[in-house]
């Protein structure tokens, strides 16, 4: 197994004006993540998703576009005015909201999202522990959540370490077991040079 956890970017903070910075970098090129976990999540009319660490947003959008409901929420708050600025600019047919939150404290009532994801966020979580015991609290039953992550070479350093290798995955399942979840999974994805793992469990 890697010495590392699944959260082993947690001392990251994406705020102040590197935060700003940050959240550019992630405007281009996450729409084939958006558009992945939007059909591994086979989204429905009527469902409420849940984005935790949206950053500047991609994955909410995307989801709304399709008319569908999206909380966003993220610690930063540079992400979050990116995110909302971006919205603005071009509002999809859905209903979106935001909140400055971290995983550790969601502000959502228990069991009201069926499905929940994460991308490129949970390798920044303080505590894994306190973080998926709050998504197992807001999500309903027949629910889903997605964490998808780059995939990370072991030993890789700089930008190429924020990801995950195939032990860091497993780990992160085998957390995901141990609070509730069930049908734990881990998928590999090629889209192009980017290439991702998602980690899956259902409620
Ligand atoms: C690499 S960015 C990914 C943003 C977006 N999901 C995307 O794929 O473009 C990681 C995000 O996780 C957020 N994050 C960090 N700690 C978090 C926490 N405790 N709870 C929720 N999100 C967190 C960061 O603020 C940042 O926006």
């Amino acid at each position: 197994m890697s010495d590392l956890p699944p959260n082993h970017h947690a001392d990251l903070r994406h705020s102040g004006p590197s935060g700003y910075i940050s959240g550019l970098t992630m405007i281009v090129g996450r729409g084939n993540d958006a558009r992945l976990v939007a059909d591994l999540a086979d989204l429905q009319p009527g469902d409420h998703v849940l984005d935790i660490g949206c950053g500047p947003g991609t994955a909410v959008r995307n989801a709304a576009r399709a008319g569908i409901r999206v909380t966003g929420i993220d610690p930063s708050e540079p992400m979050l005015r990116e995110a909302r600025l971006l919205t603005r600019l071009r509002r999809p047919a859905g209903e979106v909201e935001w909140a400055q939150a971290g995983v550790e404290d969601l502000p959502l009532p228990d069991a009201s999202v069926r499905v929940c994801w994460s991308l490129a966020s949970v390798h920044h979580w303080p505590d894994l522990e306190a973080g998926l015991t709050e998504v197992r609290r807001v999500m309903t039953a027949g629910g889903v959540f997605l964490a998808l992550e780059r995939r990370s070479p072991v030993g890789a350093t700089g930008t190429a370490s924020h990801g995950w290798t195939a032990d860091q995955a497993a780990a992160f399942a085998h957390m995901l077991t141990e609070h509730g979840f069930v049908s734990t999974d881990v998928s590999n994805h090629d889209m192009g040079r980017r290439k991702v793992v998602v980690v899956t469990g259902r409620t």
